[in-house]
């Protein structure tokens, strides 16, 4: 292959961006300039969605007209809840999340003004809507009622609340919140890029979603948090541990949660993210993910010089949390909803139809043969 074919991209500037960054002179991932690890501490999710949405930290009045904002998208449509009634019980709900933002635009009045207000105003309608689509498909496919959603509980808590029929302890709603923060944003990741890239031939927000969600599924993006479970759920025990990484970087498995593409000496989201996971450890009084991952990470250190990525602390967390493997993707669409709409919003603001070259290894030219002589 020509050295000038960059595959995968790797490497190319594509465009500029406003939204965020990786700073490693701070050693942070920082939204519209602030890092991420200090907007955990002193900020909740919706403070931050605001942020990426808007550009700027909210003041007090500001985010409590956007709470209310969410608070009045919440609830879904008779329409959208008789499919999320119909959709099979055993649908990955990844596919359930793709279908209702997909049935979100087929009901959005304003689904074909592209304009600045219009698509924001539709960003926080997708962003309310999803995880009240997710947390009824949660309950409906274990045969249980749909919960209402609760106009004075948190972005978080009311997850929680719609899932679970309660809320949990401030701290583990804390690192959950945590988690949508860390989740919520990085640049031209793979699902962002195909946001833009749709977005590039003017189409709608929704079918940009729609499209964003499919990327994110795969198990080299976002469908990593999922693995890293399943991964841990087959080593069980910390004893098993050692010999389980060392027989798979024997067979040269790929090790889920570990690797990226921009960090590739650690991804400063982790130790923020690490420190949530034994918070919950803590209150769950369950140390055995804890012990996996520390064995894993050493190994896989020590051996390959790869480092964990986000994906590998909020695996555990998530199912310490009580959360099914397969609704930890889902929970990073709730979260990173908002920055796809921005960088739907900024490719938009200054758009140039995305349309990358290749170089053609297929057939000479041929003459086509009548179907009767081949
Ligand atoms: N386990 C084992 N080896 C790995 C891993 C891993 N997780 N990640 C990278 N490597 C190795 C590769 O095998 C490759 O080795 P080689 O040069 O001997 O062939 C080398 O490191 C470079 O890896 P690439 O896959 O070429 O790097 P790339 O930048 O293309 O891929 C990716 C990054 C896809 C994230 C990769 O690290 C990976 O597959 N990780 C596992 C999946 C994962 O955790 N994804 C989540 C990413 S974070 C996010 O989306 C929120």
């Amino acid at each position: 292959m020509s050295d000038d074919i960059k595959k995968g991209l790797l490497g190319i500037v594509v465009d500029e961006t406003e939204i965020s960054k990786v700073m490693p002179e701070i050693n942070s991932l920082t939204y519209r300039g602030y890092a991420a690890q200090d907007l955990c501490a002193r900020c909740d999710f919706e403070e931050v969605a605001y942020l990426i949405l808007n550009k700027e930290l909210p003041n007090k009045k500001q985010l409590k007209e956007f709470k209310k904002e969410l608070s009045k998208e919440i609830t879904l449509s008779k329409n959208l809840l008789s499919i999320l009634k119909k959709i099979p019980k055993n649908s990955h709900p990844m596919d359930v999340a793709r279908t209702a933002v997909s049935v979100m635009g087929l009901e959005d009045k304003e689904t074909k003004d592209s304009s600045p207000k219009a698509n924001l105003r539709k960003a926080i309608r997708i962003l309310a809507k999803t995880p009240t689509a997710l947390a009824a498909f949660y309950r409906l496919r274990k045969g249980k009622k749909i919960i209402a959603p609760k106009k004075n509980l948190t972005f978080s808590g009311n997850f929680f609340h719609m899932c679970f029929g309660k809320v949990p302890e401030k701290e583990i709603v804390k690192a959950f919140d945590v988690s949508l923060i860390l989740y919520a944003e990085h640049s031209f990741n793979v699902s962002t890029f195909t946001a833009r890239t749709i977005t590039s031939s003017l189409s709608d927000i929704h079918g940009a979603i729609t499209g964003a969600i499919a990327s994110l599924k795969g198990p080299l993006h976002g469908g990593a948090n999922e693995e890293v479970m399943h991964m841990m759920k087959k080593i069980k025990k910390p004893e098993n541990a050692l010999k389980w990484i060392t027989k798979a970087l024997k067979n040269k498995d790929v090790v889920m949660g570990f690797g990226h593409r921009v960090y590739k000496s650690g991804d400063s989201r982790v130790p923020t993210m690490r420190e949530y996971f034994k918070r919950v450890a803590i209150i769950k009084k369950d140390k055995t993910f804890e012990k996996i991952y520390d064995i894993v990470e050493k190994v896989m250190i020590k051996e390959k010089n790869i480092y964990p990525n986000v994906d590998y602390p909020t695996g555990p967390t998530y199912h310490l949390m009580g959360f099914d493997t397969d609704f930890f993707t889902p929970i990073f669409v709730i979260s990173r909803i908002t920055g796809w709409s921005a960088h739907i919003m900024e490719q938009h603001a200054a758009n140039k139809l995305i349309r990358p070259l290749a170089s053609y290894k297929g057939s000479k030219h041929r003459k086509v043969i009548q179907l009767n002589q081949r």
